[in-house]
């Protein structure tokens, strides 16, 4: 624990260091929160004033955040942007303490530091028919893709899922967006009852085509996705949302191996050929640190 502290406060320095990274507080409480909602039971949306960023994002880019000076940095995909306003909306869901203690706060607080805009954008052209594949929180960055693929002439069938009805996000405006939805939920609440892997499945056996697959959400359903698209031969491209610590490559905290090689999802992603990642080692470092999340929520919220 102690050698981990003092990576941490390595890289902290190295992320206080204003030459390096683009917007990082100088001060503590820079970042301003314009507003907090919830949009499903533990799932939030927060815009946060953060000009810099907002000037600069790109769709499938993400910031890392940290909330106060104890806290850690995680990451969030960018959901939407406001250059003129200065403005940027994250979307998470409060599954850990950092999450929780952001959660808690409301508009007018301060979040100490946000680096971004982070990671390559997503290559947008007019690819054809792309089904865009989002479960749980990851359908935050499912909206942004849509809103670009669309802008670029693209067919857009998006497929929306999550565990019960209350937990679907953004249905409206994906709905506004895209030329069709497909609904899923686990327990069948609404629309197909199933993973989206199998509602995309299904598609595929009713003879639908598609000349790209996108999908971002938990790994075990980007995983079921890639190998439902496997045998047809459509590229598939995931979005990964790993552990990270500094998001310029240095500390290897979101390594993950696409086709035999070691690449940080930070530099090297998030997007990803979906065929070509070992989703089982993926799955393994997320794993990692749960017992650790576990007892500092135990600590911190007595859960
Ligand atoms: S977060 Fe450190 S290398 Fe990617």
């Amino acid at each position: 624990m102690e050698t981990r502290k003092k990576i941490y406060n390595v890289i902290s320095e190295f992320l206080d260091n204003p030459q390096i990274v683009k917007e990082v507080s100088s001060t503590p409480k820079r970042f301003e929160i314009v507003d907090m909602k919830e949009l499903a039971p533990g799932i939030k949306r927060v815009v946060i004033r953060a000009p810099l960023i907002a000037s600069k994002a790109k769709a499938g880019q993400f910031v890392i955040l940290r909330v106060d000076e104890y806290g850690e940095r995680f990451p969030l995909t960018i959901f939407d942007w406001n250059k003129s306003e200065g403005l940027i909306t994250l979307i998470f869901q409060e599954v850990g303490v950092s999450t929780r203690k952001l959660g808690m706060l409301k508009a007018g607080d301060y979040v100490m530091d946000i680096v971004g805009p982070l990671g390559n954008p997503t290559e947008i052209k007019n690819y054809g028919t792309v089904a865009v594949i989002g479960g749980g929180v990851g359908t935050a960055l499912t909206y942004t893709w849509v809103r670009a693929l669309k802008a670029h002439g693209n067919y857009v069938v998006t497929i929306l899922g999550a565990r019960t009805e209350s937990l679907l996000l953004l249905e409206d405006e994906l709905r506004r967006l895209s030329d069709e939805v497909h609904i899923s939920t686990d327990d069948g609440s609404k629309g197909f009852k199933g993973f989206t892997s199998e509602l995309l499945k299904k598609l595929l056996e009713e003879g639908r085509r598609f000349d790209l697959v996108m999908a971002v959400g938990p790994v075990p359903m980007m995983r079921a996705v890639a190998e439902v698209t496997r045998p047809y031969g459509i590229k598939t491209i995931v979005s990964l949302n790993p552990i990270m610590v500094d998001g310029t490559g240095m500390c290897g905290a979101c390594r993950v191996k696409v086709g035999g090689e070691i690449k940080f999802a930070c530099v090297d992603g998030p997007e990803f050929d979906a065929h070509q990642i070992d989703f089982n080692q993926l799955m393994n470092r997320l794993r990692f640190y749960r017992d650790e999340e576990m007892k500092a929520l135990k600590t911190k919220f007595n859960d």
